[in-house]
């Protein structure tokens, strides 16, 4: 798209444009991992994308906790001011590298292209999918992972809610899905192992979702000092506090209501659901936590990351 083009339409009134052409998208492999036709048919433009060296990547697989860390490091980068941060909803403040939908919706490298750098840009692909202008150019990479029943869960409600992803079917169907790898973006465990087994080597920061409930000020703390951004006491009170989910729940720029309904229907559930640990428990039955823990077991047994699933 031009640059006139991206600027003539809201992102809203994009998406409402685009309504006929919403559906639930198909999944096609992308080097063995599933991906919405539309990414995997862009796939050659996302692949060749140059960062600058100045822009940071925010790397999850989906439900991880991404959406509130951009609002935290965007809050850092403007020194805790609210109003600047609600110049704009989050994907046009913070582009999403991969997505492509329908025309006349903007994609992640429109919206991109309309930033100057430094950029923070978000990226649900696995380690070895992620452009390799990010390592060349040494960029910084935030990691946030999730423990893998709650970051289930939520996948399995937003699945329901968003009108684009394959439809999620009943929750007792959902779970092999996602042991065998089979929703968007694929496998979790691979994900979490590839940006785990590269995090030293790559400078990744790798936070979870869990430490940032326990305790959000030290995490703010954390990621502050990895950008190497100095701000007051007060500011990171503020920040914890803007970020609070009950606070970005409310925040019209920062909970997806710039997603209209025939993509984001929200009655169904809402983006900003419960932020809690150990939600899994509520939809759990025994029989699926031994069958889920004895696999994970598998899954996991050549890596150590000390997830937690209650705090
Ligand atoms: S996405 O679509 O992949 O970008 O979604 P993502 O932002 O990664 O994850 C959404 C889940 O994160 C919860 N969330 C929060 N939890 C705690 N505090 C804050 N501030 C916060 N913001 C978002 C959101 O509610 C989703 O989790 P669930 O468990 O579904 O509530």
């Amino acid at each position: 798209m031009s640059e006139e083009e991206l600027k003539e339409l809201s992102y809203s009134e994009a998406i409402e444009k685009a309504t006929a052409s919403i559906s639930r998208f198909p999944l096609i492999p992308v080097r063995g991992v599933p991906l919405m036709n539309y990414i995997a048919n862009s796939w050659d433009s996302i692949w060749a994308f140059r960062p600058d060296p100045s822009d940071l990547l925010i790397a999850t697989y989906p439900k991880a906790g991404t959406t509130w860390t951009q609002e935290i490091v965007d809050l850092l980068l403007h020194n805790g001011d609210a109003e600047a941060c609600r110049r704009a909803p989050t994907p046009i403040r913070s582009p999403f590298l991969e997505i492509v939908s329908p025309p006349p919706i903007p994609s992640g490298l429109d919206n991109l292209k309309i930033l100057d750098p430094p950029r923070i840009i978000k990226t649900h692909l696995p380690f070895q999918l992620v452009p390799t202008g990010f390592w060349e150019n040494k960029c910084k990479v935030i990691y946030v992972a999730r423990n893998a029943k709650d970051n289930m869960v939520s996948y399995f409600y937003f699945d329901c809610m968003n009108l684009t992803q394959p439809e999620p079917g009943p929750w007792e169907g959902y779970l092999p899905k996602f042991m065998h790898g089979e929703l968007s973006w694929g496998s979790w465990y691979d994900h979490v192992k590839g940006y785990w087994m590269e995090r030293e080597k790559k400078n990744i920061l790798f936070l979870f979702y869990e430490d940032m409930k326990e305790n959000p000020r030290r995490e703010v703390e954390r990621i502050m000092r990895y950008l190497d951004l100095s701000v007051s006491d007060e500011v990171i009170s503020r920040i914890v506090e803007l970020t609070s989910f009950k606070n970005m729940k409310e925040n019209p720029m920062a909970n997806y209501s710039c997603i209209p309904t025939p993509v984001f229907d929200q009655s169904i559930s809402p983006f900003m659901r419960k932020g809690e640990v150990g939600d899994w428990r509520n939809h759990f039955t025994p029989e699926q936590l031994k069958m889920f823990d004895q696999d994970y077991e598998k899954q996991m047994k050549d890596v150590n990351i000390p997830f937690r699933d209650n705090i």
